[in-house]
């Protein structure tokens, strides 16, 4: 049998490079090899995005996007957590399991609060239960479907130690193997994506390369990317610039081999990498664009895909859900 990954996506904006590097091709290399659970994480991005339309409209890009960029929806199982209503009773149920102090500790909340601090505002200002809470949604996602390995970014590894302590209490509280203890599993190799200011690749930071830009925005944001003040003619160091830090990842290694030759003998602008780097971007990016201009044509594939990912879902869910009520003594 093979082993199981189940990772969580929050649709709460479009997909940029950094994700794509960074998350969604790893768990789809991952996919090879494990049997993988991959959910659209609708009801977390609730508690930030309260537009209506725009939620809606994320959540199709992003299940389009992980289409596009070749999750097979019959080998993966992909679904959206709001599909799966054994998701929010196994909240119920895990809440009972959580302490408060447990929640005091998380990363996401507490640097909230110290926000909130540092603003001499109320410590809890701004903050929603869903927030507090979030880490319990998260174990849930992740004990209803026995995975065990969790890919996800560093940023997120508590969140999964989290769900450890939690199944790890129920497991003891009635002495048995009822809950999987799962792992999280951090891509170690995965570099962090720099942006067009050389800080993280990051939505928070307005500093993204959309994944399906069109061609013209592509070059324009590539055209964006901060540059020091060296002139054409100086010599250049290819492991400080960002722009050489995003060719690396389009690239092959000859080709990095020269760019990095051009950069060290002088001669070469910023302009002109630029330039190159927007080739390299340009050829692997357009045939995915493509890709995902057709799937987001058609809404209703998109969300058939999803029904049918969910209906496959739901009854593994309801296998664990019913295995802890009778554990609990609710009877199921
Ligand atoms: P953002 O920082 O834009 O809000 P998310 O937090 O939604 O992105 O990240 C979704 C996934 O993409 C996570 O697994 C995260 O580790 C990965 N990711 C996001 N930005 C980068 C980046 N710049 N480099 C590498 N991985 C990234
Ligand atoms: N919290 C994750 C993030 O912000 C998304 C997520 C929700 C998730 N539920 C999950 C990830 C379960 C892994 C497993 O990126």
């Amino acid at each position: 049998m093979k082993k199981i990954a189940l990772t969580g996506i929050k649709p709460t904006g479009i997909l940029h490079i950094g994700n794509y590097f960074g998350a969604i091709k790893p768990a789809l290399r991952l996919a090879r090899e494990y049997d993988a659970r991959y959910f659209i994480a609708d009801y977390h991005a609730l508690n930030t995005v309260k537009d209506p339309q725009m939620l809606a409209a994320h959540i199709r890009e992003v299940a389009a996007g992980w289409l596009a960029a070749g999750l097979n929806p019959e080998e993966v199982l992909f679904y959206r957590q709001s599909a799966i209503p054994e998701t929010f009773e196994l909240t119920t149920i895990l809440m009972a399991f959580t302490s408060k102090g447990l929640m005091n500790r998380a990363h996401a909340y507490k640097a909230a609060v110290q926000e909130n601090l540092e603003n001499h505002a109320d410590p809890d200002a701004g903050i929603n239960m869903g927030l507090f809470t979030y880490p319990v949604l998260m174990a849930a996602d992740i004990l209803l479907f026995n995975p065990d390995v969790v890919p996800v970014g560093k940023d997120q590894v508590q969140h999964v130690e989290m769900a450890q302590d939690i199944a790890q209490g129920i497991n003891f509280t009635y002495s048995g193997e009822i809950l999987k203890i799962p792992q999280a599993a951090v891509q170690a190799e995965v570099a962090v994506v720099p942006g067009l200011d050389g800080q993280k690749m990051s939505k928070s930071y307005g500093n993204t390369i959309p994944l399906f830009a069109p061609e013209k925005q592509l070059r324009k944001l590539i055209m964006r990317i901060v540059t020091n003040s060296q002139g054409v003619e100086e010599p250049k160091d290819p492991e400080t610039s960002q722009i050489y830090r995003l060719y690396k990842l389009f690239a092959s290694a000859e080709e990095q081999q020269a760019l990095a030759k051009q950069y060290r003998e002088g001669g070469m602008g910023w302009g002109d990498a630029k330039e190159e780097l927007f080739q390299v971007v340009h050829r692997e990016l357009s045939p995915l664009r493509d890709r995902f201009e057709a799937i987001i044509a058609e809404p209703g594939t998109i969300d058939t895909i999803l029904a049918q990912g969910a209906a496959k879902a739901r009854p593994l869910a309801q296998a664990t859900l019913n295995r802890l009520r009778r554990a609990v003594g609710i009877a199921g």
